[in-house]
C-alpha cells in the first residue's frame, strides 16, 4: 500500500473484457494499489464482459443508448450512476462508443482509452487488419487520454510489437492483446500515482 486514497475507477467496454479483466486482476493481485475498480459500464447487452466482472465481484451496469432520445441523455444517465459511485476516473477498454462532450466534460483529462495499433497509424475499427492490409513491420498498442475526437487525444504511453509475413488478423490480434494489457496496467500505474501531466499534445511522466 502506498498510503495514498486510491483512485476510484469506473471500466467501460462493449466485449469480451480482456483488458477489463487484465485491470481487475491486476488491482486483485495488488499489482495497481493506487487502483480502485467501482463499476463496469457497458453498453451491449449480449457483452460477455458483463458476467465476467461479476463473477470477480465487480459491479457492472448495462446502459443501452437506444433507449434514451439523445446521446447527452443517455451519457447523463451514466454519469449520475458514476457521481453516485463516487468514480474518478475512467478506463475505454474495447468501449465501441465515441465517448460525448457529458462525459469528456464531467472527467476532463480522466479518460483513457487502449488501442491496437500505434496512433496515429490505423485508428477506428479493424486496426490490426488495417495494419496487414498496409503491410507494416512493426504495430503496436497504444493508451491515450480521450478527446473528443476518435483515437486522438495526447498519448500516455505505447509499445511495438512486430507483424511477421504470415501474420492473420487472429495471430496478430493475439501477440497484441497481452501487450494491450500490461500497457494499460502501466498507463494506470502512472495516472492513479499522480505522475502524469499533459502539456498541449505531450503527456509528461514524472518519476520522482
Ligand atoms: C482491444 O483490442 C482494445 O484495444 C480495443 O478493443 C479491443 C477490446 O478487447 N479498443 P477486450 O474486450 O478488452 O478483450
Amino acid at each position: 500500500m502506498s498510503g495514498r486514497k486510491p483512485l476510484r475507477l469506473a471500466i467501460f467496454a462493449s466485449g469480451r473484457g480482456s483488458n477489463a479483466m487484465a485491470i481487475l486482476l491486476a488491482v486483485r493481485s495488488g499489482r495497481l494499489p493506487d487502483v480502485e475498480p467501482v463499476l463496469l459500464v457497458s453498453d451491449k447487452e449480449v457483452a460477455p464482459v458483463l458476467e465476467k466482472v461479476r463473477q470477480e465481484g465487480l459491479e457492472a451496469v448495462l446502459f443501452k443508448p437506444k433507449t434514451y432520445p439523445t446521446k447527452e441523455e443517455y451519457e447523463r444517465a451514466i454519469l449520475s450512476l458514476l457521481k453516485e459511485r463516487g468514480v474518478e476516473a475512467i478506463a475505454l477498454a474495447g468501449y465501441m462508443r465515441l465517448v460525448g462532450s457529458v462525459l469528456i466534460g464531467a472527467f476532463p483529462d480522466r479518460i483513457l482509452n487502449i488501442h491496437p495499433s500505434l496512433l496515429p497509424a490505423f485508428p477506428g475499427l479493424h486496426a490490426q487488419r488495417q495494419a496487414l492490409e498496409y503491410g507494416v513491420r512493426v504495430t503496436g498498442v497504444t493508451v491515450h487520454f480521450v478527446d473528443l475526437l476518435m483515437d486522438h487525444g495526447p498519448v500516455i504511453l505505447q509499445k511495438s510489437v512486430p507483424v511477421y509475413p504470415e501474420d492473420t488478423e487472429e495471430t496478430l490480434t493475439e501477440r497484441l492483446l497481452p501487450v494491450e494489457h500490461e500497457t494499460y496496467i502501466e498507463a494506470l500505474e502512472g495516472l492513479s500515482q499522480g505522475r502524469l501531466r499533459i502539456s498541449g499534445r505531450h503527456v509528461l511522466w514524472n518519476f520522482n
